[in-house]
């Protein structure tokens, strides 16, 4: 294929600090179905297409092979690495005193950059599962959600920018009164909220809260994950792809409807970061967002789908006595705090 996407095509979004990134990126998470190798020449092959933003964790298990590709990218000359905005993000069982450097520096040898653009903390609590587990293992040490606990990892990750290790610093997984709670004791704010978003789940409040706050969303599982790991698939589930007024968008403008939700999400205001290793699709999901935009009238039809069906629901992370995993998402507005 081969075809490069014009950079200056690609519409951008601001940080609080004024600097613009791209307003899409590509994930990296291979969903138990993807091997580390295939995924790293999914970033390889979508950079030389134009990428530049990537979305790593140490918890996806490929920053080694996407350091040798990016290595191979700046010695091919494709992109200076100053072009390139790369996150990682700190897994639950590295949170404690003294291990976020420790986390961030093996990604950083992985990845082999001298620091990355934005660290994550990838979720709220230090409870660890084993990559690939089932959707009914659970940790006895698991936890709920303890202001100080995140509170120390977040100092460790505000040294890291005092560091030079990265540049920004963002939380995943976020509730309002999460942040409610956490954002008057950051000496730094974050640069991005990591957050599912998909036409049937729009969290609209904590869209808007991030927005006021000057915190640029980032939505993953962008096209509803349709390849997503069996321990995060339940009957209740609905297929983004399918909701009625997304297929209406698709035949109109003559597209898959993942692109239509991909249209979707960057008009809206967040920044998608969709997965795929196939280069027809990680192609057409920045092209699309270069042309034939979606019609207020289409966006408003996508915006009505709306289901509040949460995908990644993070039952793994439970502790023991929580109710169901609403309880990691503070449905009733209050951080819950009962074991
Ligand atoms: N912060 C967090 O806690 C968190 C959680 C989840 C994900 N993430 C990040 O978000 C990224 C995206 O989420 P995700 O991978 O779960 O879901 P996604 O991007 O919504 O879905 C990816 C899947 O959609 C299909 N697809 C992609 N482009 C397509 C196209 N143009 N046409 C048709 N199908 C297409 C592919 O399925 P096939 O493979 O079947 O072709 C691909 O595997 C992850 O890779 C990761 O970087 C972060």
């Amino acid at each position: 294929m081969e075809e490069r996407i014009e950079q200056k095509k690609i519409p951008t979004r601001s940080l609080y600090s004024g600097e613009r990134i791209p307003c899409l990126g590509l994930g990296t998470f291979g969903s138990d179905k993807y091997g580390a190798d295939a995924v790293a020449e999914a970033v390889y092959g979508a950079v030389k297409a134009g990428y530049r933003l990537i979305d790593c964790a140490s918890v996806y298990q490929n920053e080694k092979q996407i350091g040798q590709v990016l290595e191979r990218l700046f010695a091919e000359k494709v992109v200076e690495r100053r072009e390139l905005f790369i996150t990682s993000k700190v897994w639950n069982d590295m949170h404690g005193e003294g291990k976020v450097a420790v986390s961030l520096k093996q990604s950083l040898s992985d990845l082999k950059l001298e620091n990355v653009d934005l660290y994550f903390v990838h979720w709220p609590f230090p409870n660890y599962h084993a990559p690939g587990c089932d959707g009914d293992s659970r940790n006895p040490d698991s936890r709920p959600f303890d202001l100080e606990e995140f509170m120390t990892a977040w100092r460790q990750c505000e040294a890291l920018v005092d560091q030079g290790l990265t540049r920004y610093i963002g939380m995943s997984n976020m509730t309002v009164p999460k942040l409610e709670a956490v954002l008057p004791l950051c000496r730094i704010k974050p640069a991005a909220l990591e957050m599912e978003l998909h036409p049937s789940f729009q969290q609209p409040e904590l869209f808007d809260y991030a927005v006021a706050h000057d915190i640029l969303p980032v939505g993953y599982c962008p096209i509803g994950s349709p390849s997503r790991p069996e321990r995060d698939r339940t009957q209740q589930d609905v297929a983004d792809t399918e909701l009625p007024a997304v297929a209406a968008a698709a035949r109109a403008h003559g597209v898959h409807p993942a692109v239509i939700c991909l249209k979707w999400a960057v008009q809206r205001g967040q920044v998608p970061i969709p997965f795929s290793v196939k280069e027809p699709q990680y192609y057409s999901n920045l092209k699309c967002v270069t042309e034939d935009p979606l019609t207020d009238q289409e966006m408003e039809a996508i915006r009505r789908e709306d289901k509040n069906c949460r995908l990644i629901k993070g039952q793994v992370f439970l502790w023991e006595g929580a109710r169901g995993w609403e309880d990691l998402w503070d449905m009733d507005g209050e951080i819950v705090t009962r074991r």
